[in-house]
């Protein structure tokens, strides 16, 4: 498929929003919950410290309890009332007399002793309890005379938040796997109809491009044979359709090209390949236009290097380069193109002292139709095109290529392809 990138952009997007939503769903979860349970405590915990106040009596420095507090505990509180001046009133069961005695209340009996009023978390056994300590008075003299201690176990707040955390994180866990899935499909889906009218766009690229070959080619030997009888100005209107028919014809070639391998019809038919002697070939090739050009072509080539590589397509590459460098260097300037293998790589360096490439046009050469002097281009019968093939050829190999210049003083070319060991 294509669009694989925006495939899984999409896809991530998807997913993080859905993490993200399940996120604040099972943070508003625990957080409700727990401040819930807290609050149930505080408010159980109040009624319980008041309801012991109220069977509680002071006359003078003594407290009796009435009634029903002969066993200090009832339900799930515990209680002990410390008497200033003398003996407990009420004594907690021997099992909880631990749990009164944790010195982490004595801070707290102090305070109270004081008057002030204050909670502890105490453990005790395996449970931890929440002790209110505070002051007993004398109702009429307001002078302390005692110290109230009212425990209740909270482990079971800790444990159902546990057990909650649990099935959360458990919840998620299938929801993200899930979401994963859903994010995909989603995206697929959202992406079909663009990548199905993406494709029909290139075929009708790539068709369009083929269909103007024929006429071309006709128009082509008509004007030739025109050619052969024309005299006078004749000849010369000819000799022009004929340049700017071939012009028309690398173009409608370049098109077709680029059309074809965006609609993945173009196969990159792999074998191993010499490149020092496909690079040696073509400098042969190129030597006439070189010589005309008063240019001097050199290649730097150190022992051999093998690629498995499409020698169509790699030949196609090293024109691409070299007509490139030939074109915008001057006469007298000097052309070399480099093969060598390094760290796994066959590093194939094409490298001109022509006029190089303004900084402001650098990023944009490998895009289609870009040239960086358009005026200039057009009369070298340059489209534009020739690096974006050139970059396709490449990514096609799985290789890199990356273009330095300074403007006056030359360009280099250099492309990485996977060598063979
Ligand atoms: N070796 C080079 N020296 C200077 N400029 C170059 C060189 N190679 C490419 N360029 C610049 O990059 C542009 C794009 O190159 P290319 O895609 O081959 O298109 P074309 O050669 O058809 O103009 C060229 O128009 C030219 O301005
Ligand atoms: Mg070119």
């Amino acid at each position: 498929m294509m669009f694989r990138g925006a495939l899984a952009r999409l896809a991530a997007q998807y997913f993080v929003l859905l993490v993200l939503i399940l996120g604040c769903f099972d943070f508003i979860v625990y957080f409700t919950v727990s401040q819930a349970l807290q609050a149930r405590v505080d408010n159980y915990l109040q009624k319980s410290v008041v309801e012991a106040d109220h069977v509680l009596t002071v006359t003078g420095d003594t407290i009796n309890a009435t009634q029903l507090i002969l066993d200090p505990s009832y339900a799930d509180t515990f209680m002990q009332v410390l008497q200033l001046s003398g003996n407990q009133v009420v004594m907690p069961s021997p099992t909880l007399q631990n749990l009164f005695k944790n010195p982490a209340l004595n801070p707290a009996l102090a305070r109270a002793k004081a008057g002030a009023h204050s909670e502890t978390e105490v453990m005790a056994g395996q449970q931890l309890f929440v002790v209110d300590t505070s002051a007993i008075r004398n109702p009429k003299t307001h002078k302390v005379v005692g110290v109230l201690q009212v425990a209740q176990p909270i482990s079971w707040v800790n444990d159902s938040l546990s057990r909650l955390t649990r099935q959360l994180v458990l919840a998620s866990v299938v929801g993200i796997v899930l979401g994963a899935l859903a994010s995909l499909v989603m995206a697929l889906r959202s992406l079909r109809p663009i990548s199905r009218a993406f494709q029909r766009q290139r075929e009708f690229v790539a068709d369009a491009s083929h269909e103007l070959r024929t006429p071309l080619t006709l128009i082509r030997t008509n004007v030739e044979a025109w050619l052969r009888r024309a005299s006078g100005p004749n000849k010369a209107y000819a000799r022009n359709i004929i340049d700017e028919v071939e012009q028309l014809n690398r173009i409608v070639g370049d098109l077709t090209t680029l059309a074809l391998a965006d609609a993945k019809q173009l196969p990159i038919e792999r074998q191993p390949l010499e490149l020092n002697a496909m690079v040696r070939d073509l400098m042969t090739q190129a030597e006439p236009l070189a010589q005309e050009r008063g240019v001097d072509l050199r290649p730097e080539l150190n022992g051999g290097v093998r690629v498995e590589a499409d020698p169509t397509r790699v030949r196609q590459l090293l024109l691409i380069l070299m007509d490139n460098a030939l074109r915008h260097t001057p006469s007298g300037g000097l052309v070399s193109v480099g093969v060598v293998r390094e760290n796994g790589h066959a590093r194939i360096t094409v490298t001109d002292s022509g006029e190089g490439i303004p900084a402001a046009d650098l990023p944009h050469i490998f895009e289609r139709f870009y040239r960086a002097d358009k005026a200039r281009n057009r009369e070298n019968g340059g489209s534009g095109l020739g690096l974006a093939i050139a970059k396709w050829i490449v990514d096609a190999h799985r290789g890199d290529i990356a273009v330095k210049s300074a403007e006056g003083k030359g360009t280099e070319v250099e492309v990485n392809l996977p060598a063979m060991s």
